[in-house]
């Protein structure tokens, strides 16, 4: 999903519209633009590629005190110069940069084609710039970019500059994340407030069907109809330097990193150990309706719906309510039944996610209860929800998500204990979980700190083409993050498997050079791994085994342990050297750790 930024001011915009850009980067990096408004012209200046290629071209010497710039993830026309944003008219009066999909972008081209105009990229895009130039009737920019956008079908977060009205750029939301940033007699936009963070001191979100009108003294907000719409500025909760990668080579690193710290910035004031439970003020259910809650779903995309996945286990654990995660696209387009006994969670952590987005409306539309667990603060899903718990996990920028995915386990761990002690938790059982919660961090700042071993660990992948991670129960659902890290930073194809189902058909593609991981805690399951184990080396499967301290009863070709916790709490451990096995494998093999190809970091496109 792209990323578009725009600055309109005093001070010369090119450098500050490049260091947001390179700030958004994580959302998309196939290719990326920039356009500055000076003197009636604009200067253009885009290319396939990451942003540091833009840089090449020197756009930073561009005059001008307004512009907009774009880094994509391309939907429409491969990434190449042509089809980079932004896209302008045949005049290059106009220019426009676009998250999202314009879905009539065909029928739309071709009524201007019939009209005689010409188009240089493949995309839905340029469509739009054309149809602005076209609908131009000297009237404010907002009313002609209001008339053509009530032409438009389709997903956006867009912004439209004209070189001959300097003083104004128009920014419009539907479907994708869009916020102004207020500066000092200067305006920002971002896709997030990634983009601006340096320069505002506090932001507005924009929501579905509204433009801004920005100007250097301020903005305002309607509907594409022309009814103004009131905002309440909200605080900037992330200040610039936690957006840098400080001494480390990578963010993936640095994030996983920092767990220790967003863990306990997620427990942060939640921990209640009066009556031994969790307190959670941003969900406003009372006790009363919790204890109705007879059905929990757990909804997300990628690593999130793994997120629930893993602590579905722990909520059936400690409040006996049956609990299913499930990706969010699939929940949506099942035409699911909708019960109003069930809780609806939604997971997130940048409260973007389009599918996410989309199921959550749909259970709301049914009558259904949601609430959120989301990093962003302010994000749509945190809007859309209205209550839920945030990961204050500090913002994540790798494309892999790794701090955000134990914080998020940590928040449904908060709702699984403040449930279960409103139901059978006994007292002893609480303090026993709440303890486990307090020493976490901890124990994960220990096996961060033997992460050599993890990275001879590394070595067993370096031929592989191939690998498994296998589990059982809560095991197979850190199996599933394991492979999903493996996959995304070193490409190398990885599969999850419930370490039962091995022998009913994937055993048949274990090999002497296909390794396979087992996440392997020393619980009532234990035995039952250690039969798949010797199943996969009576084939001559090398087995990795993330385990724990204690007499190994099969002889592993590799292992490492991690300290023991509490039985529910355990699999956030086991997780943590699966992410630096993934960062040491990539790093091995020269990966692009923190922009893998192909990916982004926030799928706001269905
Ligand atoms: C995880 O490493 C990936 N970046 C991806 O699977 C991600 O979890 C998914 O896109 C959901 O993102 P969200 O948490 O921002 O909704």
């Amino acid at each position: 999903m792209c990323g578009i930024v725009g600055y309109i001011g005093k001070r010369q915009a090119a450098p500050i519209l490049m260091a947001g850009l390179h700030r958004l980067e994580y959302r998309g990096y196939d290719s990326a633009g920039i356009a500055v408004g000076n003197k009636g012209t604009l200067k253009v200046a885009k290319c396939k590629g990451r942003v540091r290629e833009l840089d090449e071209l020197k756009p930073q010497r561009f005059k001008g005190v307004m512009g907009i710039a774009h880094t994509r993830w391309a939907t429409n026309g491969e990434p190449s110069d042509r089809n980079a944003h932004p896209h302008c008219d045949s005049a290059g009066r106009f220019a426009v940069v676009h998250n999202g999909i314009i879905e009539n972008a065909a029928a739309l081209k071709a009524q201007l084609a019939a009209r005689g105009v010409t188009f240089s990229s493949d995309t839905d895009t340029e469509v739009f710039a054309h149809l602005i130039a076209m609908m131009d009737d000297g009237s404010p920019l907002e009313n002609v970019v209001s008339a053509a956008l009530r032409l438009v079908v389709g997903t956006y977060g867009l912004a439209v500059i004209d070189a001959a009205r300097p003083d104004v750029l128009v920014v419009a939301r539907n479907g994708s994340p869009i916020v102004l940033g207020i500066g000092d007699k200067e305006m920002l936009f971002g896709s997030d407030s990634a983009a601006f963070v340096r320069h505002a001191t506090s932001m507005v979100h924009l929501d579905d069907g509204e433009i801004a009108v920005v100007r250097a003294d301020g903005y305002e907000t309607r509907k594409l109809d022309g009814t103004s719409t009131v905002k309440t500025p909200s605080e900037l909760v992330w200040k610039d330097e936690a957006y840098e990668k400080g001494t480390f080579d990578h963010y993936m690193r640095k994030e996983i990193g920092d767990q220790p710290d967003a863990v306990r910035r997620t427990l942060g004031g939640r921990l209640e150990a009066r009556f031994q439970t969790t307190h959670l003020g941003g969900i406003e259910l009372a006790a009363r309706d919790l204890l109705d809650v007879r059905r929990i779903k757990i909804l997300g995309c990628g690593a999130a719906y793994i997120a629930g996945a893993t602590a579905s286990h722990l909520i059936e654990q400690l409040a006996r309510i049956p609990t299913q995660a499930e990706p969010a696209s699939e929940f949506r387009y099942r035409n699911p039944v909708i019960e109003m006994d069930t809780l609806y969670i939604a997971v997130s952590q940048s409260g973007e996610t389009f599918d996410t987005l989309a199921a959550v409306q749909e259970v709301k539309r049914r009558g259904g209860r949601v609430i959120g667990i989301v990093n962003v603060v302010g994000s749509t899903i945190a809007r859309e929800c209205g209550q839920g718990i945030y990961l204050h996990a500090g913002p994540e920028i790798a494309v892999v998500s790794t701090k955000t995915f134990t914080c998020s386990v940590v928040a449904l761990a908060l709702l699984a204990i403040h449930l279960g002690r409103l139901r059978d938790l006994s007292n002893a059982n609480g303090a026993r979980l709440i303890k486990g919660l307090e020493a976490l961090p901890d124990h994960i700042a220990a096996i961060l700190k033997r992460e050599d071993e993890i990275a001879r660990l590394a070595e067993c992948f370096r031929k592989a083409e191939h690998a498994f991670y296998v589990g059982r129960a809560a095991g197979y659902a850190i199996a599933m993050e394991g492979a999903l890290k493996l996959k995304e930073v070193s490409y190398l194809h990885a599969e999850a498997y419930p370490a039962s189902e091995l022998k009913h058909g994937p055993l048949a593609l274990v090999t002497p050079e296909t390794p396979t991981v087992i996440v392997l805690p020393r619980d009532d399951l234990y035995r039952k791994n250690v039969s798949t184990i010797e199943e996969i080396k009576a084939r001559g499967g090398p087995v990795i085994a993330i385990t724990h301290p204690g007499e190994a009863h099969v002889a592993f070709d590799r292992s490492f342990e991690v300290p023991l916790l509490e039985p529910e709490l355990d699999p956030l451990l086991l997780n943590i050297p699966l992410q630096l096995l993934a960062y040491h494998v990539a790093l091995q093999r020269g990966c692009d750790i923190d922009q893998p190809r192909n990916l982004a970091k926030s799928v706001t496109v269905e």
